[in-house]
């Protein structure tokens, strides 16, 4: 008989579907209320760190170097007051297969793909992931459908996601490009389905698996490197799997004082499922429209529970604005010869302002680089942004208003610090975790103190003020 295709009907199975697809049983974690247990999740996964690493050397993944910026170093120093400006270093995450640390994650994605017997992977992605999958499945032989947004209403697309829709298929996937709006789920459920591939979700406890060992180098490259401990990891936040994931590496790798800081693009006022919005934002990812949501709660997202969860690792959740991040991959292209795109540029601008209050002792290393290219660079996004009625100017980039403008720095002292605050963030992750209940067991209260990354006396005091 054929199945109801309905919308109705496929969301109705979507359990079954995800089941089937994934060959994960979450239900096995549940803990009963609103406790999981997410470590015996990501240990059931069956890998150590050096298997893990081994898994990815073996795809031609990770092992990227690690690089000093002294000469935008130099310049934080020579902006900061005397004795600050702390050192900035980077990891090249670029010098992955598809350019960026999403290769890390996807190919961990991939490897439990063939290891449980799927012929092919799907993809349900507009970001440099689509193109790590499809670079992944090419290396294992498997097939590979990557489903993109691409475009608004009109079918006018983003440059940098185009440029991702021409790479995926270039690297061997079929893509197939929607307009914005919610029935990407419904569809990447029916391929699910009608194909029987695997899920290639970005939460799943294999793809965090994989940016662990980002983190972990890192640590070791600091130590056998720079003989250093870094103070600040700064990581581009979006979904939070790179967060999450370098985090748990720094934490695997015996790093338990060093500072996981979160920063993304403040595109506050812009709504991300809106068509009118879509196209009004230079940023795909690494921004507040997907890093505060996801933060606050993780399991919104395509899995039963996401194996990215951020505000159990986030000491510090910085923003910056669209035009300093341009102007930092300028800067990072004429001071330091290196040209690359802008998530991992992101981070490098919150580094840039955090540098200039730390001392010159300290050392902050930015986790990622991504590739740039023809749709990523910042003269096709500027030209867009403007042909979309953006104003694009230089000036305090403080009167950026996201959708409307977007102000490159007129010095570099310009790019600044900004706080987005934890307790509100804490707050409303509790808000959706207690789901309007006010009394809970003891096992409860340790599982929400460990989301929010606060001790179970702080978090009581949290509830109280709810
Ligand atoms: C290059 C790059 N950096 C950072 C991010 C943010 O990662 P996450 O969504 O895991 O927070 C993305 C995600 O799209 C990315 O492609």
């Amino acid at each position: 008989m054929k199945q109801d295709m309905s919308y109705e009907a496929v969301m109705k199975r979507q359990n079954a579907i995800m089941k089937e697809a994934l060959g994960i049983d979450y239900d096995a974690y549940e803990r009963g209320g609103i406790i999981f247990d997410y470590e015996v999740m990501m240990d059931d996964v069956g890998l150590s760190i050096e298997e893990v690493i081994a898994i990815e050397r073996d795809m031609g993944v990770g092992n990227t170097p690690l690089m000093d910026l002294k000469n935008i170093t130099a310049l934080s120093r020579k902006l900061s007051s005397p004795g600050h400006g702390a050192r900035i270093l980077v990891k090249d995450e670029a010098a992955n297969p598809s350019g960026s640390f999403k290769a890390r994650r996807a190919a961990l994605s991939v490897w439990d793909a063939k290891r449980k017997g799927y012929e092919g992977v799907i993809a349900a992605t507009s970001g440099n992931y689509g193109a790590a999958v499809a670079s992944m499945a090419a290396r294992l032989g498997l097939k590979c459908i990557v489903i993109q947004e691409c475009f608004d209403s009109d079918f006018k697309g983003q440059p940098e996601i185009l440029e991702k829709q021409r790479k995926c298929e270039a690297l061997g996937a079929e893509v197939i490009q929607m307009t914005v709006g919610p029935e990407l789920f419904y569809h990447a459920l029916s391929l699910m389905e009608e194909t029987g591939f695997y899920n290639a979700s970005l939460y799943t406890p294999s793809a965090i698996l994989g940016i662990e060992t980002l983190g972990y180098e890192i640590a070791e490259q600091c130590r056998e490197k720079y003989d250093l401990v870094p103070d600040v990891v700064l990581a581009t936040h979006a979904g939070g799997g790179n967060l999450s994931g370098t985090a748990r590496g720094l934490l695997k790798a015996g790093l338990k004082d060093t500072k996981v800081y979160a920063a993304s693009v403040d595109l506050s006022g812009l709504s991300m499922a809106s068509d009118r919005d879509f196209n009004r934002k230079s940023f795909t990812t690494g921004h507040t429209g997907f890093g505060i949501p996801f933060a606050s709660l993780p399991d919104r997202s395509d899995v039963p529970r996401n194996a990215a969860r951020a505000l159990r690792y986030i000491d510090r959740y910085l923003l910056v604005k669209q035009g300093e991040v341009f102007y930092t991959t300028e800067m990072l292209a004429s001071l330091e010869g290196i040209e690359r795109g802008p998530a991992g540029n992101t981070s490098l601008a919150a580094a840039f302002a955090l540098s200039r209050e730390l001392p010159e002792h300290m050392t902050i290393v930015v986790q990622e680089t991504e590739y740039t290219g023809a749709g990523k660079h910042p003269m096709p996004q500027l030209t867009f942004a403007q042909e979309n009625g953006i104003e694009v100017r230089f000036g305090d980039p403080d009167e950026e208003v996201p959708g409307q403008s977007i102000v490159l720095p007129s010095h570099p002292s310009l790019i600044k610090l900004r706080e987005y605050d934890m307790n509100r963030l804490r707050l409303s992750a509790l808000r959706r975790m207690a789901d309007g209940r006010r009394e809970f067991s003891d096992e409860e209260m340790a599982y929400m103190a460990s989301e929010i990354n606060l001790s179970v006396q702080e978090t009581k005091a949290l509830i109280k003020s709810l």
